[in-house]
């Protein structure tokens, strides 16, 4: 890595600007510039011969690229099989023996688990006819509620095969989130665990896939045994996994699924209470899945990829499983919390297996610069040859002290912009073309993009701040919809600038002519809290439903570590008195509806909220509030009074 300083722009708060260095120019993928010129002048065959020449279709397409706005399809009357792609193929050449994924359990004195893609390709076939003894058949939904466990992959791969429709919920999120989850998606089946390990402690996750799977469609429940805690079975509903495994025939024949069928929902938060199931097709989505993972991440076979993510987000679907394991790459995944035993069991983790590729949340860099570069050194880091970042913006110290402590100076960091509705990675330098800009995530991805628009629609100049927008042909592993409200689809993403405009709810600011890109964050109510989407409105509605509570509001709150935090104002019923004890049940309350993720940071109790004079609750007053900023005119408020008297109680409590 050339610590070369080729001014881009210059910049007061930044100076530094990297470039790949000969050996990553060399070994990577692509290092010629003129990719993005050759995409950009014909992006739907580029995508086409991508599409081709890394993927087994069983059928090629007779359309390349469909839209009629808000809606387009891509690769029509293609047929493919996503679990064929990412095991069978490999497992008909020398990489049957090469590790698929490795397992590292939390408990350091519990062995690892080494899955070769042989392994992978029995179990998964396996797992199929076991779903397929049970009664689903394509199309179905299934339910995966399971902690970083190899079963994650098998179980979605196993979906897969058979062209069932997975849902993966995030193990941390509660019972009741996943019953909402089960019941919008009206999955047949859930696959779960006993437990799983987590700093120490054994959580029993079956008592909340119980709760899970109350008044809801599921016939049967899945129970892998990972912890040996004990759990409740319910007779003829609740089955164990290696029972059903036993008995499985060996081969399962890959279901011709149509390249525009659903591949899986993934819910996630938008503005409102209720989380959305975004829709994933089948062969755009494997296309940008494989080729994105092969291009940033610059995958090559004797990387071994680790990407910390929880498989409950987007993140963990396409760099945890999809796109590596289509690239017949291997990859490692670990069960556990960062700091168990120690702050330095992440890079005890590397050193052990020589991890060449880290992709990581801010939040988590964050978290290592305070803990301090002592715990880093203590581990030979040279294997990594490469570093990457998702899920927020990434500031210089954060960006630095990665690039320094974590890379030594020698590997770019790749600071990848994407949703889960994007399905894949869209924004972000290359590896062997740079340039690596802390804070400034770069370019679109070849074959896509982007542009920045003011409140008018009208394109803003370079240095100026706007709202990111995307244009067709829109990349292929965009969603197709929202699962089951297509009118949600179309005013989240296609009514603020028209419907051939997709719209991303994200702030950015162009960076240079080049077309680098800075992302400045949300400008919805969506948090990004520890790098875990959340919306303001769901932990509202979670504190709404408890009996004391006669209004609230919620808005985020910038925090050094985890980007934003949660903080709730709330009032409280005429008749109830407020207590430490009712503050904690409010606590609580929240980590009982959603999870612990999203548990505020504060509550604020008030005996009212400020208001507009038709009674709506001025959230922009709250925010100024907790950023501490100018709280601007308050006279339109019903209710001016109460601003002076929040104020004082943010303070106090600060
Ligand atoms: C934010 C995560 C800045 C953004 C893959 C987006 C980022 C939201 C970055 C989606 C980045 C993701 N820089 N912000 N590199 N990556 N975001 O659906 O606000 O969990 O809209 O997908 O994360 O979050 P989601």
């Amino acid at each position: 890595m050339s610590k070369q300083t080729k001014w881009v722009k210059e910049d007061p708060n930044n100076k530094f600007v990297f470039w790949p260095s000969e050996e990553m120019k060399k070994k990577a993928w692509i290092s010629d510039e003129s990719i993005y010129e050759e995409a950009a002048k014909d992006p739907v065959s580029f995508w086409a011969e991508r599409a081709k020449k890394g993927l087994e279709w069983i059928q090629l397409w007779t359309e390349t690229y469909q839209w009629n706005p808000p809606h387009y399809k891509w690769f029509i009357n293609g047929k493919i099989n996503a679990s064929y792609n990412a095991v069978d193929r490999h497992n008909k050449t020398w990489r049957k023996d090469k590790a698929a994924i490795i397992w590292e359990p939390e408990p350091v004195n519990e062995p690892k688990r080494v899955l070769t893609y042989k392994d992978l390709y029995r179990d998964v076939n396996k797992f199929a006819n076991v779903l397929k003894t049970l009664g689903v058949k394509k199309g179905d939904c299934v339910g995966i509620y399971l902690p970083m466990i190899p079963e994650v992959q098998i179980a979605m791969l196993a979906c897969a095969r058979i062209g069932a429709i997975h849902s993966v919920v995030f193990s941390a999120f509660s019972g009741e989130s996943l019953n909402n989850r089960m019941v919008d998606a009206k999955a047949k089946i859930l696959v779960t665990a006993d437990g799983y390990h987590r700093r120490g402690k054994i959580i029993n996750l079956k008592v909340n896939a119980d709760i899970g799977v109350r008044n809801t469609l599921v016939k049967h429940v899945i129970v892998f045994k990972r912890a040996n805690n004990e759990v409740n079975m319910v007779e003829g509903r609740d089955l164990w996994w290696h029972e059903l495994m036993e008995e499985a025939p060996i081969y399962c024949e890959p279901e011709v699924m149509d390249s525009e069928s659903t591949l899986f929902i993934l819910y996630t938060s938008g503005t409102t209470g209720k989380p959305k199931g975004i829709v994933h097709d089948t062969g755009g989505y494997l296309t940008v899945a494989y080729l994105t993972a092969k291009w940033d991440f610059d995958l090559h076979d004797d990387d071994i990829f680790w990407c910390t993510a929880d498989i409950g987000w987007i993140t963990g679907h396409t760099y945890s499983c999809y796109g590596p394991l289509l690239n017949g790459a291997t990859i490692l995944i670990y069960e556990g919390a960062l700091n168990f035993p120690e702050v330095d069991r992440w890079w005890e983790i590397v050193e052990k297996y020589g991890v060449t590729i880290f992709y990581t949340a801010p939040t988590a860099i964050r978290m290592m610069l305070r803990w301090g570069e002592e715990w880093p050194k203590k581990h030979d880091l040279k294997s990594i040859r490469l570093l990457g970042t998702v899920g927020e913006p990434i500031n210089q110290d954060a960006w630095m002290w990665y690039f320094n402590h974590i890379g030594n100076g020698r590997c770019p960091v790749i600071d990848t912009w994407w949703q889960t509705e994007t399905g894949a990675t869209l924004i972000n330098a290359l590896p062997g073309i740079g340039p690596f800009i802390p804070t400034v995530a770069g370019r679109s991805f070849p074959g896509t993009t982007h542009d920045i628009l003011d409140e008018t629609g009208q394109p803003v100049k370079i240095g100026e701040g706007g709202y990111l927008v995307q244009k067709s042909p829109f990349a292929p592993g965009m969603l197709r919809g929202i699962y089951r409200d297509p009118e949600r689809y179309k005013a989240q993403y296609w009514s603020i600038y028209g419907d051939r405009i997709y719209y991303t709810s994200d702030g950015a600011i162009w960076w240079d002519d080049l077309g680098n890109i800075r992302l400045t964050g949300r400008v919805d109510d969506v948090m990004k809290v520890a790098g875990h989407r959340l919306s303001t409105a769901e932990v509202e509605n979670a504190l709404t439903q408890h009996i004391s509570v006669a209004e609230c509001a919620v808005v985020a709150a910038p925090h050094d570590v985890k980007g934003e935090v949660p903080i709730a104002f709330v009032v409280l019923k005429q008749d109830v008195s407020p207590s430490h004890t009712l503050e904690n049940a409010l606590f609580n309350q929240v980590v009982r509806v959603i999870g612990p993720t999203a548990k505020p940071a504060r509550i604020v109790l008030t005996d009212a909220l400020p208001k507009t004079r038709s009674g709506k609750i001025m959230r922009r007053i709250l925010k100024a509030l907790v950023k501490g900023e100018m709280i601007g005119d308050v006279s339109t408020l019903m209710n001016p009074e109460t601003v002076e008297d929040l104020k004082k109680k943010v303070n106090q409590t600060d």
